[in-house]
């Protein structure tokens, strides 16, 4: 064991891991290319007070989980620990409103909390987020949950939920919040500290408390959609209506408020039950008064973000991932001889774009197997004296231990239709 570590709550993306990462970060780039996204990327740290002012200062990230400190000039700094709030004041920096009617954007990148380390859960993450600032239209929000609900279907999630909630808009939600209040107040004194000291300023809050003897006071709860307004409720309604004429499946929960202040109307996560306690894969929501709380123009948005870090702890759960997203051609010439001509194979198949190990230390087939066993190899081309006499290649598929003998200027174009079977 060295004598130091990575950081509590911290860790080293290997090589091993590395795929995965890969993987993930490139499927959601060709994605939201399809829906017209674009990346930003903002700097790491921020001025504190733009997280106090756009998180919220009575929630866990901004009371609590802040990775807070003066630069040598006294400045306030904060690492950011979600990529929202900076990305509405890049928004507003550069004057994107009056570029175009809609702005949609994407990032991707690390992000730090204070938070109890645990399974899923780090103090450096990181975040693939989408957020598009501009429209206040319901279809809007419906386009943003869709595009998640493609991208975890792109990347092969399995097991996937997602549930939906409308907190409101700034005319009905004092009248939820008294709702609230008057059912939480029967038994406050149970409560913890942190949701007695948010009764007054922030009961939504509360709904959120991970404590437990807290969640058991909150069973029977009124549900929230009865205290809507009439365009919150409209625009709800329009929203579960375009999900459902797409066929996403969703739950609605009438609980679900989010552990950020600057939602309005929908909010919505994405959970795996893959996951343990930590399910969450993904959440958002539409937050149509941030930007003019950090000083833009009125301008409705919605957007979410996804942790990598346990969409890869999916992916690893899922034991045929190798051979399906990252198929690997071993290819194994046996005998010196024959080093040349497979040499040239690799090079044709690298070349149409396919991962390819060329093991040219061994001289036996059966270790070549082996080998190839290990690398989880889908694919593996034999090329010894027989087939060379023959000017053909045997071609070993490794999921049945089928195997066929391919002339050897065809074997690309044989190869290649193996690789894209996507029934294997
Ligand atoms: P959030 O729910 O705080 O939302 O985080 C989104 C996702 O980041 C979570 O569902 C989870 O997968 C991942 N995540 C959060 N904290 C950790 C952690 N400590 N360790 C590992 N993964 C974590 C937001 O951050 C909002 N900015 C999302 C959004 C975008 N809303 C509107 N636009």
């Amino acid at each position: 064991m060295s004598k130091y570590t990575a950081p509590r709550g911290t860790k080293d993306i290997t090589p091993d891991d590395m795929p995965f990462w890969h993987y993930i970060e490139s499927t959601s780039r060709s994605l939201f290319s399809l829906y017209n996204y674009q990346e930003i990327r903002t700097p790491v740290f921020e001025h504190t007070e733009l997280f106090e002012r756009g998180i919220g200062d009575s929630t866990d990230i901004v009371e609590k989980e802040m990775y807070t400190f003066s630069d040598k000039g006294d400045r306030r700094l904060t690492l950011r620990p979600e990529g929202t709030a900076p990305i509405v004041r890049a928004y507003v920096q550069h004057g994107m409103h009056s570029k175009s009617k809609v702005s949609k954007l994407y990032y991707c990148g690390p992000m730090f909390r204070y938070e109890r380390p645990q399974a899923g859960r780090y103090r450096q993450f990181h975040q693939i987020g989408v957020e598009s600032l501009g429209s206040a239209l319901p279809i809007c929000d419906a386009e943003v949950i869709a595009m998640g609900v493609h991208l975890f279907d792109e990347l092969g999630l399995s097991g996937l939920s997602v549930a939906i909630n409308s907190v409101g808009c700034p005319v009905c939600r004092p009248v939820i919040e008294e709702r609230l209040k008057q059912f939480i107040g029967l038994n406050l004194e149970h409560l913890c500290g942190d949701c007695n000291r948010r009764f007054d300023s922030r009961p939504l809050r509360i709904l959120d408390c991970k404590n437990s003897t807290c969640k058991t006071y909150m069973t029977g709860l009124p549900d929230i959609r009865d205290s809507l307004c009439h365009e919150c409720k409209d625009h709800f309604n329009y929203v579960v209506g375009y999900l459902d004429n797409l066929g996403i499946p969703f739950q609605i929960n009438p609980q679900l408020v989010r552990g950020l202040d600057y939602y309005t109307r929908t909010t919505f996560e994405i959970g795996s039950d893959q996951l343990g306690a930590q399910n969450a894969l993904c959440g958002g929501g539409r937050y149509d008064g941030l930007v003019s709380q950090l000083g833009g123009p009125a301008t409705p948005a919605v957007g979410f973000a996804f942790g990598i870090e346990r969409a890869v702890m999916i992916l690893q759960e899922m034991s045929d991932y190798h051979q399906r997203v990252n198929p690997l051609v071993y290819v194994a010439p046996v005998g010196f001889d024959q080093v040349a001509k497979s040499f040239l194979l690799v090079d044709r198949i690298r070349r149409a774009g396919y991962r390819v190990e060329l093991e040219t230390s061994k001289n036996e087939l059966k270790t070549h197997l082996k080998q190839a066993d290990k690398l989880n190899a889908r694919l593996v081309l034999i090329y010894g004296e027989d087939e060379a006499n023959v000017d053909k290649v045997l071609v070993r598929r490794m999921a049945d231990r089928t195997q066929e003998l391919i002339p050897f200027d065809h074997a690309l174009e044989y190869i290649v239709s193996e690789l894209e079977d996507d029934t294997f």
